[in-house]
């Protein structure tokens, strides 16, 4: 079995806490949300950390939570859509964990976030294709990229535990180099 991590990060909206507490319940791994311990550690929802505090330190705590969290093992993380666009933390990332990138559309994120309103600081109808377009680096390093846009939960689960290397365990950036080469699917 593998003896690291899986990290699920994409776009907001695109399903990766779902799809990590699945992935979680499934291997019997411990699940963590990143948002979600940033959210305890700041004592306030995303949302206030944004208006009260700024971005800046909602990044600050990010780092730190994430840094955290692939430092553990046989641990499902669920990042926050903007988790990668940090080189440093997306290389600690790619070092520690198989990286699962779920992609989304736009229009489909718009749907979703309708029905969340409020939730995310940096989502509203005029912002999404240019921050998409400006996430396309950040997201492009990866083991595995799995379309999510017509696909429940369970079938995302599904792909993903049939395509991550289960077995051995991930080491190194030339590793994951490797393995992004040859696991890396069109979405
Ligand atoms: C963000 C995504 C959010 C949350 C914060 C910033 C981003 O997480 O971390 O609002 O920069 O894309 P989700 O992707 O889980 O919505």
């Amino acid at each position: 079995m593998h003896s690291g991590n899986i990290c699920i990060g994409g776009f907001m909206c695109s399903g990766k806490t779902s799809v990590g507490r699945e992935l979680s319940r499934r291997l019997g791994w411990e699940f963590l949300d990143t948002d979600t311990v940033i959210e305890q550690r700041a004592g306030m929802p995303v949302p206030r950390i944004f208006a009260e505090l700024g971005e800046p330190v909602f990044r600050r705590f990010e780092f730190e939570v994430v840094s955290e969290a692939v430092g553990g093992s046989n641990r499902v993380v669920s990042l926050g859509g903007g988790a990668l666009v940090n080189t440093e933390l997306r290389n600690r990332v790619l070092a520690n964990a198989c990286l699962v990138i779920l992609d989304v559309r736009a229009e489909t994120v718009l749907c979703r976030a309708e029905r969340q309103k409020g939730a995310r600081p940096l989502l509203d109808s005029g912002t999404v294709h240019s921050l998409m377009a400006k996430r396309t680096s950040a997201y492009a390093a990866c083991h595995l990229r799995v379309a999510t846009d017509e696909f429940p939960v369970n079938a995302v689960a599904d792909r993903i535990l049939a395509n991550i290397p289960l077995t051995g365990t991930l080491t190194g950036t030339d590793t994951i180099r490797a393995a992004a080469e040859t696991l890396c699917v069109p979405a």
